[in-house]
């Protein structure tokens, strides 16, 4: 976890603020569910997944889930790193009503990320998909994961322009996206410089620490 400082504390006291209005049914387990039936599995991480023992706080000990407490149903963070995964992030991952963090960085998935990424996963602080194969345009309503600290989504196939909305992420101090088939401007963050290298191994980015854009810029992005 990141040190305590000041903009992790108001992060944190808006989410419980948020979760205690949204008041929701446990629907967490069905999300771990769904993510499970949606991967293939070839190096059995999912050995630990075991959903017939329906104690309370059972998904808590379920490899690469961390819940809010260990006897609640409420998962934090799910990180499956480098498993081996192959497969579709499934819109039933929607039913982790308060995950903040997803690290899938390292495996084979593959397909678009969901155009309602925001609705799905409202809370996240942290998205990290590096190094899979996913393909299709960054979504540009990830610009409404207001929580979002860090995106990494490098060594993908991703295409198209990088949404010019993204430069509202307020709290971004970590942000990659080398090694894709992007093109055009890349956006402007208020509170952090993002380096050239999270930038490299893209065909046409421009503007930022890259060099200036030439010619029209192309605001339409997804
Ligand atoms: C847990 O599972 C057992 C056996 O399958 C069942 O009898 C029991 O009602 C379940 N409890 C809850 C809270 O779902
Ligand atoms: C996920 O787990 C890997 C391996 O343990 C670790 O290197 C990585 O930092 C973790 N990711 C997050 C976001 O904590
Ligand atoms: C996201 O979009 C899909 C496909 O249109 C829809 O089925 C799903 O309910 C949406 N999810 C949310 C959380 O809005
Ligand atoms: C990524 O997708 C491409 C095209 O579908 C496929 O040829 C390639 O093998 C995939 N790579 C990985 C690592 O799964
Ligand atoms: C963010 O959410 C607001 C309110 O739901 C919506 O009007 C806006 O279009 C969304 N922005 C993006 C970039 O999806
Ligand atoms: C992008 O690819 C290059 C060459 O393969 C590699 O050296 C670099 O580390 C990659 N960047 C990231 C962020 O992984
Ligand atoms: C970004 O770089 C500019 C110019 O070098 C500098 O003035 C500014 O303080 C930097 N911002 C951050 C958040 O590091
Ligand atoms: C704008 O987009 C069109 C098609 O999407 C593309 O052909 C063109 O090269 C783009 N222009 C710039 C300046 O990126």
């Amino acid at each position: 976890m990141a040190p305590c400082n000041k903009p992790v504390i108001v992060t944190f006291i808006l989410m419980v603020i948020c979760f205690t209005l949204s008041n929701g049914a446990n629907t967490d387990i069905s999300c771990l569910k769904a993510f499970k039936d949606s991967m293939e599995d070839p190096e059995n991480v999912f050995a630990t997944w075991d959903f017939s023992n329906n104690i309370t706080g059972n998904i808590c000990r379920f490899m690469g889930v961390e819940c809010w407490h260990p006897d609640e149903d409420r998962v934090l963070n799910i990180n499956l790193s480098n498993t081996g995964l192959k497969g579709e992030l499934p819109l039933g991952l929607a039913s982790c009503t308060s995950m903040t963090g997803l690290d899938l960085s390292g495996n084979r998935l593959f397909g678009n990320l969901p155009y309602n990424i925001s609705e799905m996963l409202p809370y996240l602080t942290s998205l990290d998909l590096s190094s899979n194969n996913f393909s299709g345009q960054i979504p540009r309503n990830l610009a409404n994961c207001s929580f979002l600290n860090v995106l990494k989504l490098a060594n993908n196939r991703f295409s198209g322009q990088i949404p010019v909305e993204l430069g509202m992420l307020v709290r971004i101090k970590e942000f990659n996206v080398a090694n894709n088939s992007l093109y055009g401007q890349v956006p402007v963050f208020k509170n952090v410089n993002v380096s050239a290298a999270s930038y490299a191994g893209n065909p046409g980015l421009c503007g930022g620490p890259l060099p200036r854009c030439q010619g029209p810029v192309n605001k339409t992005g997804m």
